[in-house]
């Protein structure tokens, strides 16, 4: 994947050494319960799930510039949701340390000029726990469009319950235009 940048981040693949990092946040129980994955053990549970990265090459390591540590991840994953078929879903979390600060919000619009504009996608779906309001608050900030409720298969969880919303490009376009 390409490395990305705004002005306090950059996206770019991981790698192993990022693995502490990771742990500092994959260990908690407010990060990856709420999209679907139990928390880390031990390290060595982080690094698998940063080898199976870095083989898919489908998610960016988020880095703070000012210290340059990872704090989150972002994905781009080509998968098959409900009966929607096979689409592109967004995925993040953020270390709880720095959440409400617009970081998740930069993160995500550099990847969005990326997959619209460079990979010339055309659309993108997003889902959340019904619980999950910060996910729901950034999802509609963005622009996404609510579309339907499913039962989501989550990596650790069985089925949940989902909000699904996509973003086309064009509602993406528009909505970089009227900010201007
Ligand atoms: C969801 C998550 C990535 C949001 O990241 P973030 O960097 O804190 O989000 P931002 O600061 O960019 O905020 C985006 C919007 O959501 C709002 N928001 C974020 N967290 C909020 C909270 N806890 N309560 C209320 N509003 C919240 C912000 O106020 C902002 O809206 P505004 O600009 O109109 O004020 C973060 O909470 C997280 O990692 N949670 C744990 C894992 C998770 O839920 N992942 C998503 C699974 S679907």
């Amino acid at each position: 994947m390409e490395t990305l940048e705004t002005n306090r981040l950059m996206l770019r693949s991981f790698r192993l050494n990022d693995a502490d990092d990771v742990y500092d946040y994959a260990k908690r129980d407010d990060v990856g319960p709420l999209a679907g994955w139990r928390p880390h053990g031990n390290v060595d549970e982080t690094i698998i799930i940063i080898k199976h990265f870095i083989e898919k090459d489908d998610v960016y390591a988020v880095i703070l510039k000012e210290t340059n540590k990872v704090i989150g991840s972002l994905g781009i994953h080509f998968t098959t949701l409900g009966s929607l078929g096979e689409v592109y879903e967004l995925g993040y979390v953020l270390h709880p340390d720095f959440h409400r600060q617009g970081l998740m919000t930069e993160a995500v619009q550099v990847a969005l000029d990326e997959f619209f504009f460079v990979q010339n996608k055309d659309e993108l779906y997003v889902g959340h726990f019904m619980e999950n309001s910060p996910s729901k608050k950034l999802i509609m900030k963005l622009g996404f469009k609510f579309i339907e409720d499913i039962n989501y298969q989550s990596r650790d969880y069985g089925q949940k319950e989902t909000k699904i919303y996509k973003l086309t490009k064009l509602n993406y376009v528009l909505k970089k235009e009227r900010k201007k």
